[in-house]
């Protein structure tokens, strides 16, 4: 019996296998219900009392010899399955790609560009570093006249005749020297002005300004094309246009669009009006048609420009002007599923 005992210690230490199967079988034989430890822990009982200690230390070895064995192949067969990696299974599911999104800046500009080269209009961009003459002189902004100041501007300390650009106007000035009339462009761009940072101004931001040049164009041209845009953009298809003032326009106006008053957010923004601002216009004023060659008494036209931050502000209920920059994935990732 004793010698039995030895033969399985013997096969036991012996024993190897290269699949879980083979590892199985033999855990099966020795420690199951019906395996061979069970057997000899019944035989146990009959043993005769001096010979129980020799027989019990030998089925102990026989027990541990299994376990450490069964032990000892299992992690062995688990690392090498490790270590083969995705190719050990050519049929397993590949791991998922994960997706990015698009910055709510971009998908409001798309849909800018979208709407307006629906009715003709071509994309235009021009250098975000700018001479004085782009930026403000052939715009009609007179040396020294105070409507410089209405846009605090950054200079490039080394030459202050060039400027970070403060509107994508400067675009239009370089679009009208090197194309004839007819003419309809707008221009997409990130601007630059000195002011405060706060949760509703920023000194980085985008716009996108429009121009529109042509024999005989009217105001009432103007006024059709906002229309248009605002019941594509927004939905809403009530504006109005207050007086204002741009140099390089004549008439200006403010654009508002009616916003509704239905809910407490529609209060809040509108400051109780109903009304929103959301951009500048104007019939663009001769003397920028002079300073780009073009003849103001056989031509003429109109301009128009507004923020994407404050579009996007007002579409996606960010209340936050700083978000858009801080590359905050938390945020990000809400746009995923805009187009
Ligand atoms: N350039 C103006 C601004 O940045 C916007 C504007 C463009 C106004 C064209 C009128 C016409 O504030």
């Amino acid at each position: 019996m004793i010698d039995k005992i030895k033969e399985f210690i013997g096969e036991a230490q012996s024993f190897s296998a290269d699949n879980k199967e083979a590892l199985e079988s033999f855990r099966i034989k020795f420690i199951s219900k019906k395996g061979i430890l069970n057997d000899l822990f019944n035989e146990f009982k009959t043993v005769p009392n001096d010979q129980k200690k020799e027989f019990g230390q030998a089925i102990n070895l026989l027990k541990t010899t299994i376990e450490d064995k069964v032990k000892s192949i299992q992690d062995f067969l688990e690392s090498k399955e490790d270590s083969q990696g995705i190719y050990g299974d050519l049929t397993r599911p590949g791991s998922p790609i994960s997706l990015g999104s698009r910055h709510p800046i971009s998908l409001v500009k798309n849909q800018v560009i979208d709407i307006f080269s629906n009715i003709g209009f071509n994309v235009s961009e021009g250098p975000e570093i700018e001479d004085d003459w782009h930026n403000f002189t052939a715009l009609n902004f007179p040396e020294y006249h105070p409507a410089r100041d209405m846009q605090d501007t950054f200079f490039v300390q080394t030459n202050p005749e060039m400027q970070l650009r403060t509107h994508t106007s400067s675009v239009q000035v370089r679009y009208m020297d090197e194309f004839k009339p007819p003419l309809r462009t707008i221009s997409p761009g990130r601007v630059f002005r000195n002011e405060a940072i706060s949760s509703r101004s920023h000194c980085i931001f985008h716009q996108v300004e429009g121009l529109y040049i042509d024999k005989n164009v009217s105001f009432a041209d103007l006024k059709q094309t906002l229309l248009y845009f605002t019941k594509e953009m927004f939905g809403k298809s009530k504006i109005r246009l207050r007086p204002s003032y741009f140099p390089f326009t004549e008439p200006s106006a403010e654009v508002d669009i009616y916003w509704g008053l239905k809910t407490e957010t529609d209060y809040r923004i509108t400051k109780g009006t109903g009304w929103l601002e959301i951009m500048g216009c104007g019939m663009v004023d001769p003397n920028v048609l002079k300073n780009c060659n073009i003849d103001p008494n056989e031509y003429n036209g109109f301009a128009f420009g507004m923020g994407i931050e404050r579009m996007a502000m007002l579409l996606y209920q960010i209340s936050d002007i700083r978000m858009f920059y801080e590359n905050d994935v938390r945020f990000l990732e809400q746009f995923k599923s805009s187009f």
